[in-house]
């Protein structure tokens, strides 16, 4: 089984080498930390500290096993099939000069777009030069594939040391986020800033300077409102006066607590109860106003 593996491999690394590059891959050319170490029939490994691809001096066990069962799939399919149980998330077959084949990497397809790349695997994208591995944020060598890692989540390119890592901070989000729900959704304790991107959420509603930003406490736990001038907690005594109606301070705050005032502005709606004993309360003082003037007039009708 391990010696018609190899064979086979050594027979796809002559086809590969015939058909795509003039020379046999060698390991300092598979540029990935993915494609390294997945390409075990090449005998290779990784060198974390150098970020390179190197002749392993430890025997490489293949670490996928697989059934050549690719030339079934058709274009469509073939980028994302996975004939064999144990290929993780990723596809085993590769969409290349017409057939369907067994994938063997990435870097292995000269091809400058993304497009290009993702129709001969779901695996791959472009480094602008070569088709590379999607992989984690740290294994994209070159700015244009750090976009996003292996799980969707975003990566940042570092100008300072040319690195792609983790857009794990407020400030390593893309510049593209124009509004509080942009950063929020993917750092809830971001919001936005002038000019796009997106920094740390002041504390409290009024702790955020800027009107774009005034949509949320840090934590999420309350919502703000800007006044023109300031932001402040979206609560009931916080709504302009020009509030008039009930149906306007019903939706001042989206669970609908605030009710309207007098001269305008909300207060937080009470309870039915409540409301009883007012309309209840208002009701007898209009009775005790009649039983007060029925007495005048009986004083004056005795007279
Ligand atoms: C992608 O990034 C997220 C967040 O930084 C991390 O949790 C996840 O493990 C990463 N996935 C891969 C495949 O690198
Ligand atoms: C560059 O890398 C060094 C060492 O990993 C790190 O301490 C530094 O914060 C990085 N620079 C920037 C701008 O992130
Ligand atoms: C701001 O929030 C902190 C806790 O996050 C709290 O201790 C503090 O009292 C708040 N300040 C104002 C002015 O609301």
């Amino acid at each position: 089984m391990n010696t018609k593996f190899i064979i086979f491999s050594l027979l796809l690394a002559l086809a590969a080498s015939q058909t795509y590059s003039i020379s046999p891959c060698t390991c300092t050319q598979l540029l990935s930390e993915g494609d390294c170490t997945k390409n075990a029939g090449l005998g290779c490994s990784w060198d974390s500290t150098k970020k390179s691809c190197g002749v392993s001096t430890t025997p490489v066990t293949p670490t996928v096993t697989y059934a050549a069962y690719c030339d079934t799939f058709a274009q469509s399919d073939c980028p994302k099939a996975k004939p064999c149980t144990d290929c993780g998330n990723y596809a085993a077959c590769a969409w290349v000069e017409n057939k369907c084949t067994y994938f063997t990497g990435c870097t292995a397809f000269a091809k400058t777009t993304k497009e290009e790349c993702q129709a001969i695997s779901n695996r791959c994208i472009t480094d602008g030069t070569h088709c590379v591995e999607i992989d984690a944020c740290s294994t994209y060598k070159k700015q244009l594939p750090c976009d996003k890692n292996a799980s969707g989540s975003l990566c940042y390119w570092d100008t300072t040391n040319n690195t792609c890592v983790d857009a794990n901070t407020c400030n390593k989000l893309p510049t593209t986020f124009v509004t509080d729900k942009d950063c929020r959704d993917v750092i809830s304790t971001c919001t936005t800033q002038t000019g796009g991107g997106c920094i740390d959420s002041g504390n409290n509603c009024s702790d955020q300077t800027l009107e774009i930003q005034c949509v949320w406490n840090k934590l999420k736990t309350q919502a703000c409102y800007w006044d023109g001038a300031a932001c402040k907690d979206r609560i009931c005594d916080n709504a302009p006066t020009t509030l008039t109606t009930d149906d306007t301070c019903k939706a001042f705050r989206t669970d609908g607590t605030c009710t309207t005032k007098a001269n305008g502005g909300c207060v937080t709606r009470t309870t039915c109860a409540a409301a009883t004993i007012q309309a209840a309360c208002e009701e007898i003082a209009i009775g005790m106003e009649l039983l007060v003037l029925i007495r005048h007039v009986q004083m004056l009708l005795l007279q």
